[in-house]
């Protein structure tokens, strides 16, 4: 029985995979198999397969997101989409500091900030994400970083508009090693604890915090099940339609 008021979120990130044919044909086997879920999906598509896709989900359930975003609306930015630009191709959703973003290219806490102020004054609806790594982990020092990394996204966000958390440690990240659900469920009950210190309480009631890292169509029921996990990011196991849409529909599994 879900009691929790917040509406679950099934995201799929497909970093660098896809042609917009693939991508497509993707959609077209993705729409009926998730036709009858009541939940929020989301697909993060490459740029360039963001119109592919929208047309394809398009009178469908799922919704189109873009992968990261420039934090200026328009100018002299060799090689960046702006929020306006990408609302227009019909995307909704943008994720901000995904753990590649923050450690392959270098993007820092203040960048990822300003990147999701930019998704939220252009429309979008920002996702989030933090996590620690492994050596964070091991040094004990991931609710540190978890405060950090939260209270300075949110400092710059208004908490009327609809925002999106991911706890993605990174360690989980590609590696087939997910957090324990009940682990995931204790740093997500922190994040919502943060939420309601940085704003209030009832914003953080309703925020949806999901987790990410190696979830797959056999861990999703146990993720799903804890009272804080309103839905979950998935990388790899997202690729393949039939797998994503097993995730999705985790409910019916026996
Ligand atoms: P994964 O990726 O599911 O392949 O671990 C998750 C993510 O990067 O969001």
């Amino acid at each position: 029985m879900d009691e929790s008021p917040r509406r679950k979120v099934f995201a799929a990130n497909w970093k660098m995979h896809k042609t917009a044919a693939e991508a497509r044909e993707y959609i077209e086997d993705l729409c009926p198999l998730v036709a009858g879920s009541a939940a929020e999906i989301v697909v993060f598509p490459g740029a360039l397969s963001v119109p592919a896709v929208a047309e394809a989900a398009r009178g469908s359930n799922i919704c189109v997101g873009l992968q990261n975003i420039c934090w200026a609306g328009e100018g002299a930015y060799t090689g960046e989409i702006s929020a306006a630009q990408a609302a227009a191709a019909g995307v909704q959703y943008v994720i901000c500091g995904h753990s590649e973003r923050r450690h392959i290219f270098d993007e820092s806490g203040e960048l990822v900030t300003r990147k999701a102020r930019a998704a939220q004054s252009g429309g979008l609806i920002p996702l989030i994400c933090v996590g620690e790594t492994a050596d964070e982990r091991r040094l004990e020092e991931t609710e540190d970083v978890l405060r950090s990394d939260i209270f300075s996204s949110l400092a710059a966000l208004e908490p009327d508009g609809d925002i999106i958390i991911a706890y993605e440690p990174v360690w989980a990240i590609g590696t087939g090693q997910n957090a324990t659900a009940d682990d995931a469920e204790r740093e997500i009950a922190f994040i919502r604890a943060l939420v309601a210190e940085q704003w209030d309480a009832d914003f953080a009631a309703e925020i949806r915090i999901l987790y990410g890292g190696s979830v797959n169509p056999d861990n999703i029921g146990e993720f799903m099940a804890m009272p804080n996990i309103d839905g979950v990011l998935v990388g790899g196991a997202s690729l393949e339609a039939r797998k994503f849409a097993a995730i999705v529909n985790y409910d019916e599994q026996e």
